[in-house]
């Protein structure tokens, strides 16, 4: 059986921590991209030779000793070896396969195998593995097959297997589903068999360093230039907001450009299952959950934290993900004083996220009459942001929406800013326009005035109304 060696502890586990933790450089504009590799479709016969190689490899060297050189040494340790294995062997190869079969091998001893290629990627935010032939990645909102592939299940999950044990974690068997990241700040997620039935299957967020800001939305025509100039009042003003959006439709991003608008001097304090966050100001408090340990101890939920958030003289709380019971703190918070406060949920529409609002409410347990419920949600939130990733691909803000107040027992929203989509292109791109819907006086506006952005918000608000006539 082709083992899978254990990674060398010093590696990539143990420095990037720190690295990751520090505050990031402003915003610059957008990075170039990176050159992209061709993944060329490898025959069976490159698999063949890599596992004869590979075995070879794993027979000569030992890997205790291989674990305590760095990086650069281990590498070309391998090579010297992997040449003489080639010429032993009288593998037919020309310089290039070589040196794509040695690269090959250093990334399976020593960093994420046939993954590795797909992380130095910067164009690419998720990777989706499904067992070891299949590996799809999105890229530019496109999910689209690559010619990757591990050289069977076993290698797949001894990869798994590596990555979450960077974060003290295990899976296999007994425990086979676990979340996890690596050193760089990517979102991992692992479920590996007898539940994942066709081999482990692995996704990855990728981490993004350099956050898109919404100026850059604004490009990418996720919103329009005077609709982005209400985001910012939003986000300035103080108001209550909820971004509403389905799985990898740019929540998180939002968030992250909203609080690029949050004044310096505010103390901010965020909450998130895996930090991606990236605060610019100076007075800002990171918060995390932590997960059971093996032994099922020791877990700190997003309820917990929020709790604790209100003893820490927050001034705005920002919850990266809302999933449960927290909801309801935060809805406390933000009708106590947290003004500006801020959230994500997984939703695909304003109305339906209130809905899972009031059902997260249920979910804590409360016996709160339906009414009361409502009442609270209407008092605490002011504005609900929904994105979306459309079927081109392409990912909008589809609309900016007022929670105004209840009439009897129901809550009463408003639009304010809405995507209408009008046809598609030759090349299925989908063609459409940010509208305002005649609201000339939100429900934030004495707000707005309070803070001295009421002509802007109405310079906004009529640019709008004026694109649509
Ligand atoms: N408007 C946009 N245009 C292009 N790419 C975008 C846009 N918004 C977000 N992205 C990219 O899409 C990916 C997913 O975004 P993000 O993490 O914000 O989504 P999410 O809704 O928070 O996902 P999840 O539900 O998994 O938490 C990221 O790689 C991000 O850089
Ligand atoms: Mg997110």
């Amino acid at each position: 059986m082709p083992l899978d060696p254990p990674r060398p502890a010093e590696t990539r586990a143990a420095a990037p921590a720190a690295q990751r933790r520090s505050v990031e450089a402003p915003p610059t504009a957008p990075r170039p991209e990176a050159p992209r590799k061709p993944q060329r479709e490898r025959s069976e016969g490159y698999y063949d030779t890599k596992s004869q190689v590979f075995s070879a490899l794993i027979d000569t060297i030992d890997l205790s000793q291989l674990a305590k050189l760095d990086q650069e040494s281990a590498r070309e340790e391998i090579r010297d070896i992997v040449n003489d294995i080639i010429a032993i062997k009288n593998f037919a190869m020309s310089i290039a396969e070589q040196e794509e079969l040695l690269e090959d091998i250093c990334n399976d001893v020593l960093g994420y195998g046939p993954l590795e290629p797909l992380l130095a990627r910067d164009d690419i935010a998720d990777i989706m593995v499904n067992g070891s032939k299949n590996v799809y990645i999105e890229v530019n909102g496109k999910v689209e097959q690559t010619g990757v592939r591990f050289r069977d299940n076993q290698q797949l999950l001894n990869i798994c297997q590596r990555i979450v044990s960077q974060v003290g974690r295990r899976v296999d068997e007994s425990s086979p589903i676990c979340d996890a990241r690596l050193p760089d700040g990517s979102r991992v997620n692992v479920i590996a068999p007898p539940l994942a039935i066709d081999g482990a299957a692995l996704t990855i967020r990728k981490f993004k360093k350099d956050k898109l800001t919404l100026d850059q939305l604004v490009k990418f025509g996720a919103i329009s230039p005077e609709g982005a100039e209400v985001l910012k009042i939003i986000g300035r003003v103080r108001c209550n907001v909820i971004i509403s959006g389905g799985t990898g439709s740019g929540k998180t991003t939002l968030l992250n450009c909203l609080t690029n608008y949050v004044d310096r001097e505010e103390r901010v304090i965020t909450c998130e299952d895996s930090a991606e966050l990236q605060l610019q100001q100076p007075h800002v408090v990171r918060l995390e959950t932590r997960p059971p340990n093996l032994e099922g101890e020791g877990e700190v939920t997003m309820r917990d934290l929020v709790k604790n958030c209100l003893r820490m003289r927050p001034e705005r709380i920002i919850v990266g993900e809302v999933r449960g019971p927290e909801v309801f703190d935060l809805l406390q918070a933000m009708n106590t004083g947290h003004d500006g406060s801020m959230g994500t949920i997984h939703s695909n529409s304003p109305r339906e996220c209130l809905n899972r609002i009031e059902s997260m409410i249920a979910m804590g347990g409360y016996t709160l009459p339906q009414k009361t419920v409502r009442e609270i949600i209407v008092g605490s939130i002011d504005v609900i942001i929904q994105a979306a990733r459309l079927r081109d691909g392409s990912r909008r803000i589809t609309h900016v929406t007022e929670v105004i107040g209840m009439e009897g027992d129901v809550i009463i929203t408003q639009d304010l800013i809405l995507y209408n989509i009008k046809g598609e292109d030759q090349n299925g791109r989908l063609l459409g326009q940010h509208v305002s819907t005649g609201v000339g006086r939100p429900g934030f506006w004495d707000r707005a005035r309070y803070y001295g952005e009421e002509q802007r918000l109405a310079n906004a608000l009529e640019a709008m109304e004026r694109q649509a006539e």
